[in-house]
């Protein structure tokens, strides 16, 4: 296993649609090396999510992992460590609602993006096995987030209002009002 780099904002490889894994990739064991390295980039970088194409592989695969409790958004689901393998959304509430988002490969930043409330998801595991789940709040946004990664979009594409787009920081002592303001 090993940390991988991620790319950040500007690097042309996150602006690329990534491509579907075929079934002989799914089958193939170099697909277990590249899932080892993403969840130790994972582990070590502290975040929620990574999109193969965050280190540099353009390929429709991501992992999520989010430890769950209380947070600022309420009491959060947790979700175990799952690989997403040509995962595919499907919005079921279109209605909108909004976080402030970050991700790791926009350090240090944080943005209030607006998103459909509740999504279904489809994917294939690591075994080519079919899987499908619903997701409301806040994880409705953390999936959109990552899998936006495979067809080379960022969350700062989805911003409406970029003065709520704030250094970590601020949004600290001031991101809380801002949020208010919807
Ligand atoms: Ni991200």
């Amino acid at each position: 296993m090993a940390i991988r780099e991620i790319l950040r904002m500007g690097h042309p490889l996150l602006r690329q649609p990534a491509r579907e894994l075929t079934e002989d990739e799914i089958a193939a064991p170099k697909l277990r090396v590249l899932v080892d390295d993403m969840v130790e980039t994972l582990a070590d970088a502290g975040g929620i999510g990574l999109a193969a194409p965050q280190i540099g592989v353009s390929l429709r695969l991501a992992i999520i992992r989010i430890p769950g409790g209380p947070s600022r958004y309420g009491e959060i689901e947790a979700v175990p460590l799952t690989v997403y393998v040509n995962p595919e959304i499907e919005v079921i509430d279109a209605a909108e609602q909004g976080f402030w988002e970050g991700c790791l490969s926009v350090p240090g930043l944080r943005g209030f993006v607006k998103r459909p409330r509740a999504i279904r998801v489809r994917w294939r595991d690591l075994e080519g096995i079919e899987h499908k789940a619903e997701h409301a709040g806040f994880l409705a946004t953390v999936f959109q987030h990552e899998f936006d990664h495979l067809d080379g979009r960022l969350y700062v594409d989805r911003l409406e209002d970029s003065t709520k787009l704030m250094f970590e920081e601020e949004f600290a002592r001031f991101g809380d009002s801002a949020a208010a303001v919807d």
